[in-house]
């Protein structure tokens, strides 16, 4: 994850929460939160980084766990770095805390199975953040109905099937698939919305990503499709001018570098390497700021700061 989609993520998370989490909750939590918390424990296999998660006490005040000061009721679970944990389904329980609106997994590499059908109770997610584990199957088609879903990074899995259509809604939607095993085409109404930030690098994705490019004027920040078989003409993309990275780089993209990045002033990582571009490089601008390694292996760019052109 770039150092800016980590400050986007720890924003919302941080805005999510900092009304929630008291060190010493006096206020008991939920009872149905807990019995849910406690299946959820025994899912992973009681792994030691839960040993304050003890049945007789107020959940609210177990590590990884967060709650609305009022109520009592769960709103975020955040298991990232238990490392022990080795099991071959995702806990269903998960489902059972139906206020929840941030999820963190992450870092268990032990951790395999699909995500459950349990999931599509979680009607207040805001955030999932389901990364470097060992999770497969599809991503569920049911992500696309849960209202508030705006932030999802499923990124260093093992997803398989296609991307569904409409993940992540709202403002600033946020959208990391990078390094599964995804196939199949980007669908086209992703075209359609503002991302912050959307990469599908690293999987097995083919067709068009065009339509990703169509309007200069949106807030996208950061777009990687890179480690792909997409194929597209990129001549003439539109590409969002506070773009500051954009990594295109092992497809099996055509035509010319975009004239247009001379104007992408924010820009300080570009990636266009591996593709089948051609023709010469535009250096006015803010094309200065990148050397050859943004431009390598190509069919046949030509010019600074590659080697000269041959009329
Ligand atoms: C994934 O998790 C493993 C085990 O916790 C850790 O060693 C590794 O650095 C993590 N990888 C990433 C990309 O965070
Ligand atoms: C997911 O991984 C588990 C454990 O490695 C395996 O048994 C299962 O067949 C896999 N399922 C899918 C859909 O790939
Ligand atoms: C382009 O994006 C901007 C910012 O979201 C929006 O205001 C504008 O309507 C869009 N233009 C078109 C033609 O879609
Ligand atoms: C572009 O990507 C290629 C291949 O992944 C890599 O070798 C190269 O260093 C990258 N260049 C830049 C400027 O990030």
């Amino acid at each position: 994850m770039s150092p800016s989609t980590t400050i986007l993520c720890g924003a919302l998370l941080f805005f999510l929460l900092v009304s929630s989490t008291l060190p010493a909750a006096s206020f008991d939590c939920d009872a149905g939160d807990r019995a849910a918390l406690l299946k959820i424990k025994k899912g992973l296999g009681n792994p030691r980084q839960l040993n304050s998660w003890i049945p007789a006490t107020n959940c609210c005040n177990w590590y990884h766990v967060g709650c609305d000061s009022q109520s009592g009721r769960v709103l975020s679970l955040q298991l990232t770095d238990t490392y022990g944990v080795v099991a071959d389904k995702v806990p269903a329980a998960i489902g059972d805390l139906p206020l929840l609106q941030v999820l963190a997994l992450k870092n268990m590499p032990g951790l395999s199975g699909p995500i459950p059908r349990s999931f599509a109770k979680l009607r207040y997610l805001a955030g999932i953040l389901i990364k470097n584990n060992s999770i497969n199957g599809t991503i569920p088609r049911f992500f696309s109905n849960l209202p508030e879903l705006r932030v999802i990074d499923l990124s260093d899995n093992k997803f398989t099937g296609p991307i569904p259509p409409g993940l992540s809604h709202g403002e600033t939607p946020f959208l990391v698939l990078r390094n599964n095993l995804l196939t199949g085409e980007i669908p086209a109404s992703y075209g359609d919305v503002e991302y912050t930030t959307f990469d599908v690098s690293h999987n097995r994705l083919t067709g068009s990503a065009s339509f990703l490019f169509k309007n200069r004027s949106r807030s996208t920040f950061d777009i990687s499709l890179s480690w792909n078989q997409l194929e597209f003409d990129i001549t003439e993309a539109a590409l969002p001018v506070k773009l500051r990275t954009l990594d295109v780089s092992h497809n099996r993209i055509r035509g010319g570098v975009p004239k247009a990045l001379e104007d992408n002033y924010y820009m300080y990582r570009l990636n266009l390497s591996y593709n089948q571009l051609c023709g010469e490089i535009p250096t006015a601008g803010a094309m200065e700021a990148f050397g050859a390694d943004s431009f390598l292996h190509n069919k046949c760019l030509c010019g600074p700061p590659l080697p000269p052109c041959r009329h």
